[in-house]
């Protein structure tokens, strides 16, 4: 088996391109990012020398550079996890997020279609569904109801990336996953940004009241549950993918502080993000029934490896930190303080 990654240098898609070599998943893998500054070949090293890896340098979008690698590499299936994935980000700048989001799926979509791939998982998320009242979990069928650019531009691109399976049958199916964190994660979400400030005895900003709910999933879970729809999943469905744990925010950051042994005193009252999702909630009966997949990891145990992960990697960190980083952080969360 081969495989094409697009966004193999992030958080998810390099955890899956390491797990993909290193567990014999595939035999080759061809790793297509374009190294925005989510994009990280460090996240890389443990499978750097893999005889059957490659990494291109390519931008989604490009679309004689996304055809002619198509032709030559002629991959049996397509993983699409290159995305502009933060929700921030794309309030303050949502250009970029619609150009890779739906321009870029758009690009691939046409390459596989053309180069008749017969394989095509669309990497997306819980987000598209909006909030969620409680007590209800989304399933596959729930509406759309994206609050932000980013998940307005991932619901646009799960709907483009779904009539290519009715209108031209290429065999694809969107999986749609709940918030992960696990090692290798940019320190801009909420869970890799509570830990790295913590760590270093920073403040801990919390938008709003702190209330608001998320279903937290182990990134090697995630990469096994998108396996198990690669192999198992059916042509023109929707999986989704959760952790089976509900957290509010405040709690998660509680928990983060006990680990560290830091006092609570870090947490500080930010302003709200504008058209903040106030709970996530969804389903994964479907995938279990379908393919036996089931999380493994508990968030206690996840949380407590993904810390001891930062701890040990305090100069992946700095390095990540130093540049851009420090511009987001000023325009992000200067002149926020309640
Ligand atoms: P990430 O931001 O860590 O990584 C994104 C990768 O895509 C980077 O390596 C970046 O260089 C690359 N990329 C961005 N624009 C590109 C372009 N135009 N061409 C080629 N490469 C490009 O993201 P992540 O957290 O690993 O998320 C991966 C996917 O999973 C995304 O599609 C995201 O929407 C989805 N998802 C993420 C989460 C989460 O909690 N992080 C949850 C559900 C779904
Ligand atoms: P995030 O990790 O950005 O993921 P998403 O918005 O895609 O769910 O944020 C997770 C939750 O944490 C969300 O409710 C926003 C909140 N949050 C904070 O309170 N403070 C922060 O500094 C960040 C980054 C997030």
């Amino acid at each position: 088996m081969k495989l094409l990654v697009t966004g193999g240098a992030g958080f998810i898609g390099s955890c899956f391109v390491r797990m993909a070599l290193q567990k014999r998943w595939a035999e080759q893998v061809v790793n297509l990012d374009k190294l925005t500054y989510a994009g990280n070949l460090e996240n890389l090293q443990p499978i750097a020398g893999h005889s059957g890896y490659r990494f291109v340098e390519l931008d989604i979008c490009d679309s004689s550079g996304v055809e002619n690698l198509f032709r030559c590499e002629m991959p049996d299936a397509v993983i699409h996890f290159a995305a502009e994935s933060h929700v921030d980000r794309s309030i303050h700048s949502p250009a970029p997020v619609i150009t890779t989001n739906l321009n870029g799926t758009f690009t691939l979509l046409e390459a596989a279609r053309r180069n008749q791939i017969s394989r095509f998982i669309h990497v997306s998320t819980d987000e598209v569904y909006g909030s969620i009242e409680p007590p209800q979990e989304a399933n596959e069928k729930f509406p759309l109801r994206a609050s932000s650019p980013y998940s307005a531009s991932k619901a646009g691109s799960d709907l483009l990336a779904l009539s290519y399976y009715t209108t031209y049958k290429l065999n694809i199916s969107v999986t749609r996953a709940s918030n992960n964190y696990g090692p290798y994660q940019f320190p801009e979400k909420l869970i890799p940004l509570m830990i790295s400030n913590a760590l270093e005895e920073k403040p801990l900003p919390v938008y709003g009241d702190g209330q608001q709910v998320r279903d937290w999933l182990y990134v090697e879970d995630h990469c096994n549950a998108i396996r198990a729809v690669l192999e198992k999943g059916r042509a023109g469905q929707i999986y989704n993918i959760g952790g089976n744990c509900s957290l509010p925010n405040l709690e998660v950051i509680r928990r983060i502080l006990k680990a560290t042994g830091k006092p609570e005193s870090l947490i500080t009252r930010v302003t709200d993000r504008p058209g903040h999702d106030r709970r996530y909630a969804l389903t994964n009966e479907k995938l279990t029934r379908e393919t036996g997949w089931q999380p493994q990891m508990r968030f206690d145990d996840g949380l407590a490896s993904t810390i001891d992960w930062y701890e040990r990697n305090r100069d992946w960190v700095q390095r990540v930190k130093s540049g851009e980083y420090r511009h987001f952080y000023e325009l992000n969360y200067a002149n926020r303080a309640e």
